[in-house]
């Protein structure tokens, strides 16, 4: 979705929004625009395509200003164009907005502000905003905004400023992130943390219906219900150097060189070898409702969906809980038989996925208990869940999920462990999963090392148009999300398979130029996937395969082999995945794509 960044202090202004909409582009970047306050005048500069448009248009026309907003857009309402591109205007231009999220209710304030002489002259819902609150203007900017937000429905992250006045902004938020940084005679406003990590690491969380009015030296928090809140800045523990490329070529690929630590980060102080089970603070306080627990109902979407799914064999495997995994955007219309005691565990990296949250406040209303796995630490989802369990990843910018996803995998199987040993787990089992467990990142870094084979092994596929990806049980979720990766960033027709489905009708595209990758690491599946390779061998089909070391049978059928090391079942998926993304991301290179900003897509989706 889109990014917001907000400015006031006693620095210019211009470099620190650019700065800030760089980091922020990976929300989205079909357009880009910035405000700022100059000698008493409300100045715009905006423009479809990326930032890099935007700072060649500023560089001949540079603002002297200590105040400013900026926005990075990913369309809803109006094509990429200068008219729909953020900051919006008032008539007169003296109200400025920025806006993440949809203004449900947009046509029906628009047909009433132009019945009133009101005239619009982009095709967003936005701008109705900024016209609203001139017509509730009478000298209080605050009052303003509350008084015109109390008539919008919908959702929204928001900036407001106003020519008279230079030294304040406000900013709103309901539904769409939006986080404060407090500096040093200075404030900042985001969507995300990352775009101003370098200036300060002190964060102040908005939540829904907060309105805050921001000074060089202060912030006053009240609701849209003007109630006065008192709420004090937090640490962050991300550090500015973590959202640099470090000379990689693209956030995906650091992320990708990334996991054998993030892995790492994961597991560390959640392991208890001696008694072979994991623990995990952030559910200790609900771990009685836990152990008691039957059902489990797993909601996320896009590569997030594909960690549960891979989490729900794995549950099935390690306890008795019954366990269904829903994708957010169906769930949230289904009559699912969730009722209270259901323990709802939504996953997502952003924590702010609108179809996850309004799931799970669904679920929250049938009485389910709210759990949640994210990765950016004080997100909405962090904050509506009862307890959960945190990445610690580190910030992840590459539109397409990669370390996350493996975290994501790597602590659904801790969970599991936990839970596991509530029930019939043994000790000695539970110390083999912790063992295996501390394998990953060794054999992560081993997939690593295979980097120029792998690019290799892609450079002679990238020209395919088509693809399949196969895989059986712990392996099938995998073929689903090595099938995602590639269609995010190299456009590439790509179809993930169960390989036992593959003869009921995907094998009917096999042929010549209809290449398949196969994830048949050793496991009680291994010779049925096999004999699917068969199967496609028959038909001509080139064969690319995700083996355990030392299995040279596969030799035999496929034409391309990418080696993992030999683990626990359900974890040799876990590095298998790794060379599917470098897979991917080296097709995306052959093809020329924009690997950390795939067209269409944004990091996180958080309107409906
Ligand atoms: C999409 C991202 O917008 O949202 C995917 O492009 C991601 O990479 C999906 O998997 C779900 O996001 P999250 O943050 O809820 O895991």
């Amino acid at each position: 979705m889109c990014g917001i960044v907000g400015y006031i202090g006693n620095k210019h202004a211009v470099p620190i929004l650019l700065e800030g909409l760089h980091r922020l582009e990976y929300r989205g970047y079909d357009s880009a625009g910035i405000a700022v306050i100059e000698r008493g005048e409300l100045c715009r500069v905006r423009m479809p395509g990326k930032v890099n448009s935007l700072v060649a248009q500023l560089a001949e026309r540079p603002f002297e200003s200590t105040i400013g907003m900026g926005h990075t857009r990913w369309a809803t309402h109006g094509k990429p164009s200068e008219a729909n591109a953020h900051p919006h205007a008032n008539g007169d231009e003296t109200i400025m907005v920025v806006h993440n999220g949809i203004i449900e209710n947009y046509q029906t304030l628009r047909e009433q502000l132009s019945a009133r002489g009101y005239r619009f002259s982009s095709e967003t819902d936005t701008e109705v905003v900024a016209h609203l609150i001139e017509d509730e203007y009478t000298g209080d900017l605050t009052q303003a905004v509350k008084r015109a937000l109390r008539k919008v429905t919908g959702t929204y992250g928001l900036v407001v400023m106003h020519a008279q006045h230079p030294r304040e902004m406000v900013a709103a938020r309901r539904g769409s992130p939006m986080v404060l940084g407090v500096g040093d005679h200075e404030m900042l406003l985001a969507s995300d943390v990352a775009a101003f990590l370098r200036l300060t690491d002190r964060v102040v969380y908005l939540e829904d219906d907060d309105i805050v009015t921001l000074r060089a030296d202060e912030y006053v928090i009240d609701t849209l219900a003007d109630k006065h809140v008192e709420r004090e800045a937090e640490r962050i523990e991300w550090q500015a150097d973590e959202v640099e490329l470090n000379g990689f070529r693209h956030y995906m690929l650091k992320e990708i060189h990334e996991q054998p630590d993030t892995i790492t980060n994961a597991l560390r102080g959640r392991l208890i070898a001696s008694e072979g089970i994991a623990h995990l603070g952030g559910l200790d306080k609900v771990l009685n409702h836990l152990k008691e627990a039957q059902h489990l109902v797993i909601v996320s979407c896009g590569t997030s969906y594909y960690a549960g799914l891979y989490a729900r064999y794995v549950f099935e495997r390690l306890t008795d809980l019954v366990v269904e995994v829903e994708i957010a955007s169906e769930m949230r219309y289904r009559k699912t038989n969730i009722r209270p005691g259901t323990v709802v565990l939504g996953i997502s990296q952003s924590g702010e996925t609108a179809d996850t949250i309004a799931a799970m406040h669904e679920a929250s209303r049938k009485g389910a208990l709210l759990l949640g796995l994210v990765n950016v630490v004080g997100s909405t989802m962090s904050r509506i869940t009862e307890a959960g369990v945190y990445n610690h990843g580190g910030p992840e910018i590459g539109v397409a999920s990669t370390k996350i996803f493996t975290s994501q995998c790597a602590i659904l199987v801790m969970i599991a462990l936990l839970l596991g040993r509530f029930k019939h787990l043994a000790v000695t089992d539970g110390m083999e999963i912790v063992a295996g467990l501390e394998r990953l990142p060794t054999h992560i870094s081993t997939v690593l090392k295979q980097a120029d084979a792998i690019r290799s092994i892609a450079a002679s596929y990238a020209q395919y148009d088509n693809f399949l990806f196969l895989g059986r049980k712990y392996n099938y979720p995998m073929a689903l999300e090595g099938a995602l990766k590639l269609k995010e960033i190299s456009y590439i027709h790509a179809e993930g398979c169960a390989a036992g489905e593959m003869k009921h009708g995907f094998i009917a595209m096999i042929d010549q130029r209809f290449p398949t990758v196969c994830l048949a690491t050793k496991d009680m599946t291994y010779d049925k996937v096999l004999s699917n390779m068969q199967e496609i061998k028959s038909r001509g089909g080139k064969m690319i395969a995700i083996a355990t070391e030392g299995d040279e049978e596969i030799a035999e059928v496929a034409d391309d082999i990418i080696y993992t090391p030999p683990n626990l079942d359900f974890l040799q998926p876990i590095p298998a995945v790794v060379a599917l993304q470098l897979f991917a991301y080296y097709c995306a290179i052959e093809r020329d794509c924009d690997i950390d900003q795939p067209r269409n897509l944004a990091k996180s989706v958080t309107v409906e």
